[in-house]
């Protein structure tokens, strides 16, 4: 990954390379590797999960967002953020498993805190009801963060606050996507948060192969969602 002028087939063959690790260990490694080039080859993939997700937040975020305090949940080199604040965000906090991808992060100073952790299920260590709004972005899928993280995102939360959720469904994200709904659901149907927006994107990004593309679109699509707190427990 050390050429500087990378091709788009350069960066496919990245990602390809990145789906099929499944270990998390492996995953972070990874991006501490890739950290360096990380945004200048998701440019050329076209990924435009921080701005979509970004923008469908502030949607339903029309107030106080100065004063609204965020949590960017695997914040990478902090794209969401960088979109978040030229929509009026201010305050965020982010925590990532990659040191690489943190260090990135922190040389752009836009978060308050920045905290290494390796994201399992169960696994914030934040405190409960703090936060206006918490995004996961281009993070859940397999091999990255397990989807039972929902549960502590949800936890930190405030009453009333948002979580914004993304993720692919290209082929071979499909069943993690299909799980991650149906948690996602569970807690609906729990009285635990409330719908507030799903919005599926035709492009996504650009797809890594031909076998997760439909007809003749060379783009994969993905997915948005947005929930409202309504209840601490179960
Ligand atoms: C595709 S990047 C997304 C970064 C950023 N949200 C964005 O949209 O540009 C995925 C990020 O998730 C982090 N990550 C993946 N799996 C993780 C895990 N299990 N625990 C902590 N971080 C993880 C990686 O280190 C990486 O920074």
């Amino acid at each position: 990954m050390a050429a500087n002028s990378r091709t788009l087939a350069d960066v496919q063959g990245t990602v390809l390379s990145l789906h099929k690790i499944s270990a998390i260990k492996e995953t972070i490694s990874f991006y501490d590797t890739w950290s360096e080039l990380y945004e200048q080859d998701v440019k050329l993939l076209d990924y435009r999960a921080p701005l979509l997700a970004s923008m469908s937040l502030a949607d339903v975020m029309l107030e106080d967002r100065d004063q609204a305090l965020v949590l960017d949940v695997a914040c990478g080199t902090g794209l969401v953020a960088m979109q978040l604040q030229k929509l009026g965000f201010c305050n965020f906090h982010g925590v990532d498993g990659s040191e690489r991808m943190l260090q990135l992060a922190e040389s752009k100073s836009v978060y308050q805190t920045l905290q290494k952790c390796i994201l399992h299920a169960g696994s914030l260590p934040l405190s409960s009801d703090t936060y206006d709004a918490v995004l996961i972005v281009g993070a859940l899928s397999e091999g990255q963060v397990p989807y039972t993280i929902i549960r502590e995102l949800h936890r930190v939360t405030k009453l009333g606050g948002f979580v914004c959720m993304t993720t692919r469904m290209n082929v071979s994200n499909h069943l993690y996507k299909t799980q991650l709904q149906a948690v996602i659901e569970e807690m609906e149907q729990k009285g635990l948060w409330v719908k507030v927006k799903v919005q599926e994107i035709k492009h996504w990004e650009k797809a890594s192969s031909v076998h997760e593309t439909k007809q003749d679109s060379t783009y994969i699509p993905g997915i948005i969602f947005i929930y409202q707190k309504s209840k601490d427990h179960e």
